[in-house]
């Protein structure tokens, strides 16, 4: 199966899921939904997994959420957060489709995902959260870690869309390519400030945009 899509998964595609393995079962909750392009659910898989390896409890914190499929994934995936906040200037009219179909298989899903349409810097944070942002695009991603920071939570980004001109690469783009010289110093940054860094990669084969950036106070 190509997992890197941009196709919609709908009720045709339900045969590519057809095990008894909590993915297998997303799988087919998101093509009965019918509006998730393939490699959404993929990346948000692989980076809600990785996520909850390190990160228990709080509240999550999607930030440009789109669907807001990691922010359910993460709350399946561990019970440990009662809530999560999926926040994106503009919510596709789908996320709600997305979520009720997730909701009919997983009932403890019910109410927990608030979703709320509102630029990402309106949104209060606070030291217990995991704010996690899935390809915000470029300084997006900036303001992601800033705010998160700035409130001492858990974050977790895959950055995307690094626009050379604009981003920060410390002077490093000479010994590294770009997008991964302003991925080393937002990295740097934050240990700079305290945190814990944990750099992982999701499969290149999902997306080329595959470093998944975690930290912690
Ligand atoms: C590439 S999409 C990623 C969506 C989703 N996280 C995913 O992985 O499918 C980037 C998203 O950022 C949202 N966005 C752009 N500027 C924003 C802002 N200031 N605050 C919140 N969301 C924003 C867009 O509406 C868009 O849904």
């Amino acid at each position: 199966m190509n997992r890197s899509s941009k196709n919609r998964l709908t009720e045709k595609e339900a045969f590519l899921f057809p095990g008894d393995t909590l993915f297998d079962k997303i799988g087919r909750a998101v093509c009965q939904a019918g509006c998730l392009p393939r490699k959404e659910l993929f990346e948000a898989w692989e980076v809600a997994r990785r996520v909850r390896r390190r990160f228990r409890g709080g509240r999550i914190v999607d930030l440009a959420c789109g669907h807001g499929l990691t922010a359910a994934l993460l709350l399946l995936l561990d019970n440990s957060s009662p809530k999560a906040l999926a926040v994106d200037l503009s919510i596709p009219p789908s996320a709600e489709k997305l979520y009720r179909a997730l909701t009919d298989s997983w009932p403890r899903l019910e109410q927990r995902v608030e979703f709320r349409e509102a630029s990402l810097d309106e949104v209060t944070l606070t030291p217990g959260d995991v704010v996690v942002s899935v390809h915000a695009c470029g300084n997006l991603t900036d303001l992601v870690i800033e705010r998160a920071a700035a409130a001492g939570a858990r974050l977790a980004v895959l950055p995307c869309c690094h626009h050379l001109d604009e981003a920060d690469h410390g002077g490093l783009a000479g010994w590294l390519d770009g997008p991964l010289a302003v991925d080393v110093v937002r990295a740097n940054r934050l240990q700079q400030k305290g945190y814990r860094v944990y750099t992982q990669t999701i499969p290149a084969s999902i997306t080329p945009k595959n470093r998944l950036l975690m930290a912690a106070p």
